[in-house]
């Protein structure tokens, strides 16, 4: 497998507070709360990275498993769960998501961050996928750019805001440049009721939304 994350990898989660603040990790961290975790609630969170939102959901008593296709970004998260008091309940797999075949197994799957990487069909059968992870009346949550939204303005300042980031990943990992997606109405087609829908600000604008879709 190719790391594609073996130079930057390290330094994700430090670029993502310079770039977005600490909006970026409450948007990952934010369908993550006793109200939707219990103890032993099953979790999935694909394209984990550093985990900060792995290590919340374990901190609330949830199974969590975490898959991740690089091996830079395991280290990153093994470090991360090291540096945590006590155990952590969390199985981590080293795999392309794509051969995880775990379907119907978890109340709730996560994609952070993860689907902006691909081009949009590729994206869409990831979706897919991961949404056949969901047990029936689970939840299929994403945390990621918000789709523009507000005056024309603000629009293109919300866009030029997601291509920095999408043309510096484009060149540090050979990540997909393209438009931002509107996860909500992508879920929607792939059978989802939105439930709720979180967003947080940075610069004045809406730039980060998660957003929970239940089966
Ligand atoms: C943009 S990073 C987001 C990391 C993390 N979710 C976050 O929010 O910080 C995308 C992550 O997806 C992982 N990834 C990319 N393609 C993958 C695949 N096919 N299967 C599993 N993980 C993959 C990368 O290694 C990377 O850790």
């Amino acid at each position: 497998m190719t790391d594609k994350y073996k130079y930057i990898g390290p330094l994700y989660d430090f670029l993502s507070t310079i770039y977005g603040g600490e909006s970026i990790h409450n948007c990952k961290r934010a369908m993550l709360t006793n109200e939707y975790i219990k103890p032993g609630t099953k979790v999935l969170i694909a394209g984990v990275g550093h985990g900060k939102d792995a290590i919340r959901a374990a901190e609330l008593g949830a199974d969590v498993t975490v898959v991740d296709i690089s091996e830079t970004m395991l280290k990153k998260l093994q470090q991360a769960f090291a540096n945590q008091p006590g155990q952590l309940k969390v199985r981590v797999v080293h795999a392309d998501i794509l051969t995880f075949d775990e379907f119907e197994q978890y109340d709730m799957v996560i994609a952070n961050f993860f689907l902006n990487v691909f081009y949009k069909d590729f994206m869409l059968k990831l979706m897919h996928h991961l949404v056949r992870c969901v047990r029936p009346g689970g939840a299929f949550v994403v945390g990621d750019f918000a789709y523009p939204s507000g005056n024309p303005l603000k629009q293109l300042v919300q866009k030029g805001y997601w291509y920095i980031a999408a043309i510096i990943f484009y060149f540090a990992s050979d990540n997909a440049v393209h438009e931002i997606y509107n996860y909500p109405e992508l879920m929607k087609a792939e059978g989802l009721k939105i439930t709720d829908t979180r967003h947080y600000r940075y610069l004045g604008m809406n730039c980060y939304t998660s957003v929970m879709g239940i089966k």
